[in-house]
């Protein structure tokens, strides 16, 4: 049986969760309607349907443990960007964001003495540290390519297997 200081912390990384999906979903959008970019656009809408995946087995885990995983509204998230790398930066930004707040979820599960959550957690946890590289990388490269479009042009031939690799 959850805590209600446990289920509270879940329920709010399922908040989390849910934005970053939203916060993902709304560059996808952005990078759809670039030129030449489709798959960065493809990424970003993987990377939501992901986030939508973290958020689905954090209720699930939630309800089975004799809690109640509430469904959270969601603010506007923002809806264009400067540039490709603006938007990268932003979801590196997000990623460190999620991380902290799962070692946070994971801080009071232990104060509660909920192991079985602790367990649970761990799994976000190698998750986070995949996802985090992953931006890094993704970064590292837009700031090695500059205001280069034949060094996009490769950037976005190259971001699928960049992320197949990394997941
Ligand atoms: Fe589910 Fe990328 O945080």
């Amino acid at each position: 049986m959850l805590s209600k200081t446990v289920q509270a912390a879940l329920n709010e990384q399922i908040r989390i969760e849910a934005e970053s999906s939203q916060v993902y979903l709304a560059m996808a959008s952005w990078a759809e309607i670039q030129p030449g970019i489709n798959n960065v656009t493809e990424f970003f809408y993987k990377h939501s349907d992901e986030e939508r995946m973290h958020m689905l087995k954090l209720i699930h885990f939630v309800n089975e443990r004799g809690g109640f995983a509430t469904v959270p509204a969601l603010p506007q998230p923002p809806l264009t960007f400067p540039s490709i790398k603006h938007a990268f930066a932003a979801l590196l930004k997000h990623e460190i964001f999620v991380s902290e707040s799962i070692n946070n979820c994971i801080d009071i599960a232990l104060a509660e003495k909920d192991y079985a959550t602790h367990n649970f957690l761990q799994w976000y946890v190698a998750e986070q540290i995949e996802e985090e590289a992953l931006a890094r990388t993704m970064n590292d490269k837009l700031e090695l390519i500059g205001d280069d479009k034949s060094g996009l042009y490769l950037f976005d031939k190259d971001i699928l297997t960049i992320s197949i690799a990394g997941a």
